[in-house]
Protein backbone atom coordinates (compact mmCIF):
# COMPACT_ATOMS: atom_id res chain seq x y z
CA UNK A 1 0.00 0.00 0.00
CA UNK A 2 1.53 3.19 -1.28
CA UNK A 3 1.89 5.69 2.07
CA UNK A 4 -0.47 8.54 1.74
CA UNK A 5 0.60 12.01 1.91
CA UNK A 6 -0.42 14.00 5.10
CA UNK A 7 -1.56 17.29 4.15
CA UNK A 8 0.12 18.75 7.05
CA UNK A 9 3.60 17.32 5.39
CA UNK A 10 3.18 19.62 2.61
CA UNK A 11 2.62 22.99 3.90
CA UNK A 12 1.31 25.82 1.64
CA UNK A 13 4.44 27.77 0.83
CA UNK A 14 3.11 31.40 1.00
CA UNK A 15 5.57 33.82 -1.20
CA UNK A 16 8.03 36.31 0.52
CA UNK A 17 6.28 39.75 -0.14
CA UNK A 18 8.21 43.56 0.42
CA UNK A 19 6.67 46.36 1.45
CA UNK A 20 7.97 50.08 1.38
CA UNK A 21 6.10 53.48 2.01
CA UNK A 22 7.52 56.82 2.33
CA UNK A 23 5.62 58.75 5.34
CA UNK A 24 2.47 59.43 4.21
CA UNK A 25 2.02 55.69 3.50
CA UNK A 26 3.62 54.87 6.32
CA UNK A 27 0.44 54.10 8.49
CA UNK A 28 -1.64 52.30 5.86
CA UNK A 29 2.01 50.22 5.08
CA UNK A 30 2.08 48.93 8.99
CA UNK A 31 -1.80 47.81 9.13
CA UNK A 32 -1.41 45.96 5.77
CA UNK A 33 2.18 44.24 6.96
CA UNK A 34 0.63 43.17 10.27
CA UNK A 35 -2.10 41.96 8.26
CA UNK A 36 0.50 39.45 5.86
CA UNK A 37 2.30 38.52 8.50
CA UNK A 38 -1.38 37.75 9.81
CA UNK A 39 -2.00 35.47 7.16
CA UNK A 40 1.25 33.55 6.93
CA UNK A 41 3.49 35.78 4.76
CA UNK A 42 7.29 36.51 5.07
CA UNK A 43 7.58 40.29 4.85
CA UNK A 44 10.72 42.12 4.43
CA UNK A 45 9.99 45.96 5.28
CA UNK A 46 12.69 48.40 3.17
CA UNK A 47 11.14 51.19 5.69
CA UNK A 48 10.22 54.17 6.01
CA UNK A 49 9.75 53.48 9.60
CA UNK A 50 7.46 56.24 10.88
CA UNK A 51 4.85 58.43 9.83
CA UNK A 52 6.58 62.12 10.62
CA UNK A 53 9.61 62.41 9.09
CA UNK A 54 9.84 63.31 6.01
CA UNK A 55 11.10 61.52 3.09
CA UNK A 56 11.04 60.65 -0.58
CA UNK A 57 9.48 57.68 -1.90
CA UNK A 58 11.42 57.01 -4.83
CA UNK A 59 13.93 55.47 -2.21
CA UNK A 60 11.87 53.37 -0.59
CA UNK A 61 10.35 51.99 -4.77
CA UNK A 62 13.48 50.91 -5.79
CA UNK A 63 14.93 49.14 -2.58
CA UNK A 64 11.51 47.53 -2.50
CA UNK A 65 11.85 47.04 -6.32
CA UNK A 66 15.25 45.70 -6.15
CA UNK A 67 13.98 43.02 -3.79
CA UNK A 68 10.95 42.03 -6.21
CA UNK A 69 13.76 41.82 -9.37
CA UNK A 70 16.64 39.90 -7.58
CA UNK A 71 13.57 37.24 -6.42
CA UNK A 72 13.89 38.04 -2.46
CA UNK A 73 10.16 38.83 -2.77
CA UNK A 74 7.85 37.82 -5.09
CA UNK A 75 5.46 40.50 -4.94
CA UNK A 76 5.76 44.42 -3.50
CA UNK A 77 3.28 46.28 -2.10
CA UNK A 78 4.09 50.17 -2.02
CA UNK A 79 2.03 53.29 -0.72
CA UNK A 80 2.73 57.06 -0.23
CA UNK A 81 -0.12 59.27 -0.28
CA UNK A 82 -1.23 59.23 -3.19
CA UNK A 83 0.24 55.89 -4.24
CA UNK A 84 1.20 57.72 -7.64
CA UNK A 85 4.71 58.82 -7.33
CA UNK A 86 6.11 55.68 -5.41
CA UNK A 87 4.26 53.53 -8.52
CA UNK A 88 6.05 55.58 -10.77
CA UNK A 89 9.28 55.24 -9.04
CA UNK A 90 9.06 51.67 -9.49
CA UNK A 91 8.03 51.68 -12.93
CA UNK A 92 10.96 52.84 -14.24
CA UNK A 93 12.76 49.54 -14.09
CA UNK A 94 11.54 47.29 -16.74
CA UNK A 95 11.40 44.04 -15.33
CA UNK A 96 8.85 45.87 -12.44
CA UNK A 97 4.61 46.15 -13.50
CA UNK A 98 3.36 48.34 -10.28
CA UNK A 99 -0.63 48.53 -10.72
CA UNK A 100 -1.66 51.87 -8.63
CA UNK A 101 -5.05 50.13 -7.68
CA UNK A 102 -8.05 51.21 -5.62
CA UNK A 103 -10.29 48.65 -5.05
CA UNK A 104 -10.16 45.11 -5.32
CA UNK A 105 -11.55 45.08 -9.33
CA UNK A 106 -8.17 46.53 -10.42
CA UNK A 107 -6.21 44.65 -7.80
CA UNK A 108 -7.08 41.23 -9.25
CA UNK A 109 -7.11 42.52 -13.00
CA UNK A 110 -3.96 43.62 -12.27
CA UNK A 111 -2.38 40.16 -11.61
CA UNK A 112 -5.19 38.68 -14.15
CA UNK A 113 -3.94 40.77 -17.15
CA UNK A 114 -1.07 42.65 -16.42
CA UNK A 115 0.99 40.13 -14.23
CA UNK A 116 2.11 43.03 -11.92
CA UNK A 117 4.50 41.74 -9.37
CA UNK A 118 3.72 45.46 -7.45
CA UNK A 119 0.78 47.08 -6.04
CA UNK A 120 0.93 50.53 -4.83
CA UNK A 121 -1.81 52.16 -2.43
CA UNK A 122 -2.39 56.20 -2.03
CA UNK A 123 -2.19 56.24 1.96
CA UNK A 124 -4.67 59.23 1.81
CA UNK A 125 -7.10 58.06 -0.67
CA UNK A 126 -8.33 54.65 0.32
CA UNK A 127 -9.65 53.49 3.16
CA UNK A 128 -7.34 50.97 5.07
CA UNK A 129 -10.13 47.94 4.88
CA UNK A 130 -10.54 49.04 1.16
CA UNK A 131 -7.07 48.43 0.39
CA UNK A 132 -6.67 44.96 2.52
CA UNK A 133 -9.34 43.70 0.52
CA UNK A 134 -7.58 44.70 -2.38
CA UNK A 135 -4.25 43.23 -1.37
CA UNK A 136 -5.43 40.22 -0.81
CA UNK A 137 -7.93 40.15 -4.82
CA UNK A 138 -4.13 40.83 -5.76
CA UNK A 139 -2.38 37.71 -4.30
CA UNK A 140 -5.42 35.51 -4.68
CA UNK A 141 -5.29 36.17 -8.27
CA UNK A 142 -3.46 34.41 -11.41
CA UNK A 143 -2.04 35.91 -14.04
CA UNK A 144 -3.91 34.27 -17.26
CA UNK A 145 -1.24 34.41 -19.82
CA UNK A 146 -2.95 33.80 -23.33
CA UNK A 147 -3.63 37.24 -25.15
CA UNK A 148 -2.04 39.13 -22.37
CA UNK A 149 1.49 37.48 -22.70
CA UNK A 150 2.11 39.36 -25.85
CA UNK A 151 1.23 42.84 -24.48
CA UNK A 152 3.25 42.10 -21.08
CA UNK A 153 5.88 41.17 -23.17
CA UNK A 154 5.85 44.72 -24.58
CA UNK A 155 5.47 46.33 -21.20
CA UNK A 156 9.09 45.95 -20.66
CA UNK A 157 10.60 47.04 -24.39
CA UNK A 158 12.65 50.51 -24.68
CA UNK A 159 10.13 52.91 -26.54
CA UNK A 160 12.28 52.79 -29.84
CA UNK A 161 11.83 48.72 -29.89
CA UNK A 162 8.42 47.82 -31.17
CA UNK A 163 7.63 44.09 -31.89
CA UNK A 164 5.30 44.63 -34.69
CA UNK A 165 3.31 47.48 -36.76
CA UNK A 166 1.04 49.29 -35.19
CA UNK A 167 -2.41 49.97 -36.37
C1 LIG B 1 4.22 63.31 0.18
O1 LIG B 1 3.73 64.48 0.74
C2 LIG B 1 3.46 62.97 -1.10
O2 LIG B 1 3.77 63.89 -2.10
C3 LIG B 1 3.77 61.56 -1.54
O3 LIG B 1 3.47 60.67 -0.52
C4 LIG B 1 3.00 61.03 -2.75
O4 LIG B 1 1.64 61.30 -2.63
C5 LIG B 1 3.54 61.37 -4.06
O5 LIG B 1 3.09 60.88 -5.12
Amino acid sequence: MRPRMQESSRPSQKPTLVVGSDHAGFVLKSRLKSALVADGYRVTDVGTDNATTSVDYPDFARAAAAKVVSGEARFGVLVCGTGIGISIAANRDPRIRCALVHDTTTAHLAREHNDANMIAFGGRIISEDVALDSLRAFLAAKYEGGRHAKRVAKLGLPLGEQLEPIG
